[in-house]
């Protein structure tokens, strides 16, 4: 966390920019607002065993990290997410939304996680366990999604399964990034996190209207 409360942008922005999305990209805002659900609850789980954190900070930068989904090209999105807010003067707030920081070939090495804030490394984890799921015809073919909050090895299979359809290309980096992603969560199950909680927690929560 840095040193002063840094400044936030406020929740209504952000929802403005993911309403601005074209049609199709719904299914994204769904995601951000599962992230953000996410994002909170561990946070407020680590500040209740003494980690210094801030479920709103954490909470928001979530929300927004998808928030330029629709310009960005091979998960370079939150780099664009991170300028825009960085140009709005929020420069601590912008660090903590890169998410797709573990892709890049730099990161393979796990040492190097030290390099990410703890902020940071809630909203990826987020990233990675609110997915959205394929809803299938009997062709196969995708007709919808299905946003949701899933354990770290059920939201892995999905990916795995949309690989080996050929449907995502990032294979390498993507389970580079998975393998990252399982060292993350030791990390904060150490700091204090029960995933049952969250999962039962966040799911509770985007059933409310
Ligand atoms: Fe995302």
């Amino acid at each position: 966390m840095p040193k002063e409360s840094p400044k936030i942008p406020e929740r209504g922005v952000i929802i403005r920019l993911l309403n601005n999305m074209p049609e199709n990209y719904s299914g994204v805002k769904e995601h951000c607002l599962l992230c953000e659900l996410a994002a909170e609850e561990i946070a407020a789980q680590l500040k209740e065993k003494g980690v210094k954190i801030s479920p709103e900070f954490v909470s928001r930068a979530a929300l927004a990290h998808d928030a330029f989904k629709q310009f960005g090209e091979k998960g370079n999105e939150c780099f664009l997410a991170k300028d825009h807010f960085t140009k709005k003067g929020f420069p601590e707030f912008a660090k903590a939304l890169v998410t797709n920081a573990l892709q890049s070939p730099d990161f393979e090495n796990q040492a190097r996680l030290v390099e990410l804030s703890l902020e940071q490394k809630i909203v990826t984890y987020s990233d990675d366990i609110c997915r959205g799921i394929p809803i299938r015809d009997k062709n196969q073919q995708i007709i919808g999604w299905r946003n949701d909050i899933f354990p770290l090895d059920e939201a892995w299979k999905s990916i795995e399964d949309r690989i080996k359809r050929g449907e995502f290309k990032r294979e390498g980096s993507i389970k580079q990034e998975f393998e990252l992603v399982r060292i993350i969560e030791k990390e904060l199950i150490g700091k204090g996190l029960d995933i049952k909680k969250l999962i039962r927690k966040v799911k509770e929560k985007n059933l409310q209207p």
